[in-house]
């Protein structure tokens, strides 16, 4: 048996699998078994009332699981799925309330990796099943990016790790709330608010209504390193590290360009030049930099542009959680 069969017969039998995606890794088990579902819940030490993400193998058992499917979201989904993009929408009434949180609205996608599809087909292809998966970290960490940090992150919780090497796209997808009239995006990913434009024909707003869902991914503290971090103006930043390394703090850094100069307590490391890069790297490097123990991680401020919303958004997260 390969490691997909397995895979996917450990889930029927109610155990959890990590699995690769485009953009992190998740932690999957089967959407209609609660017992499972509650696994996941322990193993990530993740609050109840956060929903979960099914992951399907194509957008033809839809309805399956969503009601009163708009045309927009059969539009999109023909568009960017396989892809990072998850859409809100209502539920159909049989979804479980551990994977809605208890509310009337189901989050679903489908994600772009070969190991994913495969798994997904093997798992739920002929019935319409599906994996809840959410990020394979433990609740408020970075999440994973290869198969060792969901290793380092949940070890002997999952039954198996897919192994699918880095995750081509590096942070999580897009969340498009198609539930409640003007699509709304809760949070960005690196498939960007134009590109959702396009397809829709007019460009989605950000954030949820005041009496939207919570998503996790939108509480401050979140995909948090422990050290702490903080972002400065790319002009700042070397003299914000001389100024720390001064005081007798070791620094690291996470900047595009090196500093200028070198100094026993000062480490740095390189980030993408492009959002794109920059995300693809961004979790791994914060792990990376988490692990060396100094007394601050400095990171650039990118810039107030677009394609940098994702980005600027997680690493606004994580200088906010950070302790
Ligand atoms: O890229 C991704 O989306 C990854 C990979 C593994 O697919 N998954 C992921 O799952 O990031 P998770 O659980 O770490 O984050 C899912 C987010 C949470 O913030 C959750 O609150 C939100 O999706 N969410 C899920 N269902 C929702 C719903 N019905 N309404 C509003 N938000 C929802
Ligand atoms: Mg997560």
């Amino acid at each position: 048996m390969n490691d997909v069969s397995r895979a996917a017969a450990l889930l029927r039998a109610g155990e959890l699998v990590a699995f690769p995606t485009e953009t992190v890794y998740g932690l999957g088990a089967d959407a209609r078994n609660a017992q499972a579902i509650a696994r996941i819940f322990a193993a990530k030490g993740r609050p109840a009332d956060h929903p979960l993400i099914v992951h399907l193998p194509a957008a033809e058992h839809l309805d399956r699981w969503a009601v009163d499917i708009p045309e927009a979201a059969h539009r999109l989904a023909a568009a960017f799925w396989p892809g990072p993009l998850t859409l809100i929408l209502k539920r159909q009434p049989d979804v479980l309330d551990a994977i809605t949180g208890g509310q009337d609205t189901v989050g679903l996608r489908v994600p772009n990796h070969p190991l994913a599809l495969q798994l997904l087909r093997e798992f739920g292809g002929a019935h319409g099943g599906g994996l809840a998966a959410p990020s394979a970290n433990r609740f408020g960490h970075v999440s994973p990016t290869t198969a060792a940090h969901v290793r380092e992150e949940l070890g002997d919780a999952v039954a198996l790790i897919l192994d699918g090497g880095p995750c081509a796209v590096g942070i999580e997808s897009t969340i498009l709330d198609l539930s409640a009239g003007e699509p709304r995006i809760l949070r960005p990913g690196m498939l960007d608010a134009a590109a959702i434009g396009r397809v829709l024909g007019l460009v989605p707003a950000f954030g949820g209504k005041p009496d939207a869902p919570r998503v996790s991914g939108s509480l401050e503290a979140h995909y948090a390193p422990r050290t702490s971090l903080q972002l400065v103006a790319a002009a700042e930043l070397a003299a914000t590290a001389r100024r720390t390394l001064a005081a007798g703090r070791r620094v690291a850094v996470l900047s595009s360009l090196p500093l200028g100069f070198d100094h026993e307590n000062l480490v740095w490391r390189p980030a993408g030049a492009d959002p794109a890069q920059f995300a693809h790297d961004l979790y791994a490097r914060l792990r990376e930099l988490d692990a060396l123990a100094c007394d601050l991680i400095l990171v650039a401020t990118p810039p107030l542009d677009d394609a940098w919303r994702a980005v600027a958004d997680r690493l606004r997260r994580a200088a906010a959680g950070a302790k």
